[in-house]
């Protein structure tokens, strides 16, 4: 069986900057609350208009396909992780084969919410593991900003979130004991309610009134409804509590398992890149491994919580700061709504 490898990586995130004291203007929440909660210090936010999922994803590949010297013709599957997609359907797989012009390359939307990337890297490392393909472009890409509720209301939520995007391409590799050692994943839907965002969704049972030509009854078809935006259940719904008791479990449970398949121990871990979803997510983890500070790389500080697109972007920062060299164990984790958890270990 052949061995892949991360080949070349990007990210891109918005330019426009949004402190915590700039949240202040919409909702009632202070600098203190959120860094000491988070530890977010600032996120970015796509441009309302003309920046979307697709159009940063395009800006985080387009780095990843040089930096692995290839062309975006020669890659040859794509797989686009987000939940915050451009459309309902299509998905940006197709939307970011369309604006980089590639072949007629299967693509594929993952939607893991906070692990879509890990699980869209696993995808891609079993493709490539098995000679099907050859340059695989794996995205993460979020615009989180076109749904949050930025009333007092929804606050615990939306100072989390951020914009932004990641990629890979990974491509196989001949370096013996190098590339991607193992991933695993995992899922449980039973408390998928304690992260959600319900709409528009086929269980709703929110029925809007009036819709055209429907065909057995009076009622309507599921649309977004003022109401739903007046009484807050258009918008995202997070049990942080609950969120929280579960990753701080599942993290190291899943990291265990990656080094335990491995032959390996936490000890050998040169970094870990945590899905950045809070900074006292990430800091359990470490304390809980037993890791020093500086073996767990975190960028939610000036990001925020990116979903899909936080583990990559982390990566590339990582491997951009000088962080990650040639041999070292990278161990990539994620937890996040579903609930789904994930992690890939790295020889890089
Ligand atoms: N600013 C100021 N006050 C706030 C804010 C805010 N942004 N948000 C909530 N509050 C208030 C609440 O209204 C509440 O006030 P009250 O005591 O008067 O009722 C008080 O702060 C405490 O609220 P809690 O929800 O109990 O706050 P908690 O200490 O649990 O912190 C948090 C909330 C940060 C979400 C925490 O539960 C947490 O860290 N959870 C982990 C979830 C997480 O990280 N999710 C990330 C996304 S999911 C993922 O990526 C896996």
């Amino acid at each position: 069986m052949l061995q892949s490898k991360i080949a070349g990586i990007g990210y891109y995130v918005p330019k426009n900057v949004y402190t915590n004291n700039d949240l202040t203007r919409f909702m009632d929440t202070s600098d203190e609350w959120i860094q000491e909660r988070t530890g977010i210090k600032e996120r970015r936010y796509a441009d309302r208009i003309g920046e979307t999922t697709t159009t940063m994803g395009v800006e985080a590949a387009k780095i990843a396909i040089e930096r692995a010297h290839i062309t975006p013709e020669d890659v040859d599957f794509i797989i686009f992780a987000t939940l915050s997609p451009d459309y309902y359907f299509p998905g940006c797989a197709v939307l970011l084969q369309r604006e980089m012009k590639m072949k007629e390359v299967g693509a594929l939307d993952i939607r893991n919410q906070c692990s879509g990337f890990i699980y869209a890297l696993s995808i891609a490392d079993q493709f490539v593991k098995t000679g099907m393909y050859k340059n695989v472009l794996v995205v993460g890409s979020e615009k989180h900003s076109f749904a949050l509720d930025f009333s007092t209301r929804g606050r615990a939520v939306s100072v989390i979130f951020g914009d932004g995007a990641g990629a890979v391409v990974v491509q196989p590799t001949t370096e013996n004991g190098k590339g991607i050692l193992s991933t695993h994943l995992h899922s449980d839907g039973a408390e998928a309610e304690k992260l959600a965002m319900y709409y528009p969704g086929a269980s709703s049972g929110i029925w809007l009134d009036k819709m055209p030509n429907w065909p057995d009854q009076e009622l309507g078809g599921l649309l977004m409804t003022k109401e739903m935006l007046e009484d807050g259940t258009a918008f995202p719904n997070m049990d942080g509590q609950a969120v929280f008791k579960k990753a701080v479990v599942k993290f190291p449970e899943v990291i265990h398992e990656a080094l335990a398949k491995n032959n390996l121990k936490t000890s050998d871990i040169d970094l870990l890149i945590p899905h950045q979803a809070n900074l006292r997510i990430s800091q359990f983890v470490q304390k809980t491994l037993g890791l020093r500070e500086d073996q767990v790389f975190n960028n939610i500080q000036k990001y925020g919580n990116t979903t899909a697109a936080s583990v990559p972007i982390a990566l590339c920062e990582a491997w951009e700061e000088g962080k990650i060299k040639d041999g070292d164990l990278v161990c990539l984790a994620a937890f996040g709504a579903g609930f789904t958890w994930g992690s890939a270990l790295i020889r890089w």
